[in-house]
């Protein structure tokens, strides 16, 4: 994995003006253990960006908190990258859900929804927290939420340009119309900035794509209206996404189901984070 990426500053971009961005938090991921977190989630939705690049050492201190199923599927991976890719991002939210809710990282149980979305699922007393998380081959994002379902999406920006015409058919009219109407060299980075509100879209409801992307439009956000696949109804929910970005060029969305929220980004200082 490259060396750049622990540099990147992340933001919400551009920054709506109705939603506040905390400062990046200058925190070494030591302080998370044995600690409760600050309780600022009763208001707030969290972004953590976690860099993929780790140290040996570290990588087998995440690897050991996971489960026994969560380390069989680490090794069934055939690309070395992907099998870290998840025990990192694993071990992580381990150790991300275990601060905010106080019980050991090792003991965090997962349950799973019908098309695969992890949920917190310890027994009991503990807080309803919600998350979602995405990774790139050198960024893994982690949103987390207090009783709100949310999604996040992102996508290194990479995307070529001759490829957008093979992909138009992915989009909804509005969206179609908007990439067709810009100048060649600005149209894969258009399609990028609606694939990643897109999934991060399908990601907050769960369903992942039992719901075609160009039936979801999000060629004008904040709100974006979808209609939930539930058999016999034709409900539908108002989510608000935020567009996402890193100085580094990788692209991203969330999505929290209902109204908005403050979001406050939660990046690690780059010296202190390999504990
Ligand atoms: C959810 C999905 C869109 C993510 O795809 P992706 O862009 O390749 O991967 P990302 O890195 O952005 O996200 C992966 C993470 O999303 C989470 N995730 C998995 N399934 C999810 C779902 N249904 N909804 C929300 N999040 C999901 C997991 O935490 C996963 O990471 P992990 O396996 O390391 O824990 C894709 O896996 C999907 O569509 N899954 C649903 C399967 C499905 O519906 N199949 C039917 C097709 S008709």
């Amino acid at each position: 994995m490259s060396g750049r990426s622990q540099h990147e500053i992340w933001a919400a971009n551009p920054k709506p003006a109705s939603i506040s961005v905390g400062e990046p938090l200058q925190m070494g991921s030591a302080e998370l253990t044995g600690r409760r977190g600050d309780g600022s989630l009763q208001s707030e939705v969290h972004l953590w960006p976690v860099s993929l690049q780790r140290s040996a050492p570290e990588v087998e201190r995440l690897r050991s908190l996971l489960s026994s199923d969560e380390r069989n599927r680490a090794d069934r991976y055939h690309s070395r990258d992907d099998a870290l890719r998840y025990a990192v991002g694993r071990g992580w939210l381990r150790r991300l859900l275990g601060w905010y809710t106080g019980i050991s990282p090792r003991e965090i149980v997962f349950s799973y929804g019908r098309r695969g979305k992890p949920e917190l699922s310890n027994p009991g007393g503990v807080p309803d927290i919600r998350f979602n998380l995405s990774h790139t081959r050198e960024w893994i994002m982690y949103a987390f939420t207090l009783g709100r379902d949310v999604g996040v999406d992102i996508e290194s920006d990479a995307f070529a340009e001759e490829s957008v015409d093979n992909y138009l058919r992915f989009l909804a009219p509005a969206e179609r119309e908007q990439i067709q109407s810009l100048a060649q060299g600005q149209r894969a980075r258009q399609f990028l900035t609606y694939w990643v509100r897109k999934e991060a879209c399908l990601k907050a409801i769960g369903c992942g794509f039992a719901i075609s992307p160009e039936e979801v439009d999000v060629s004008s956000i904040p709100t974006v209206s979808l209609c939930l696949p539930l058999e016999g109804t034709e409900k539908r929910i108002s989510v608000h996404v935020v567009d996402l970005s890193s100085t580094g060029g990788t692209r991203g969305a969330f999505a929290l189901v209902g109204g908005e929220m403050p979001i406050r980004m939660r990046q690690f200082s780059p010296h202190q984070d390999q504990r």
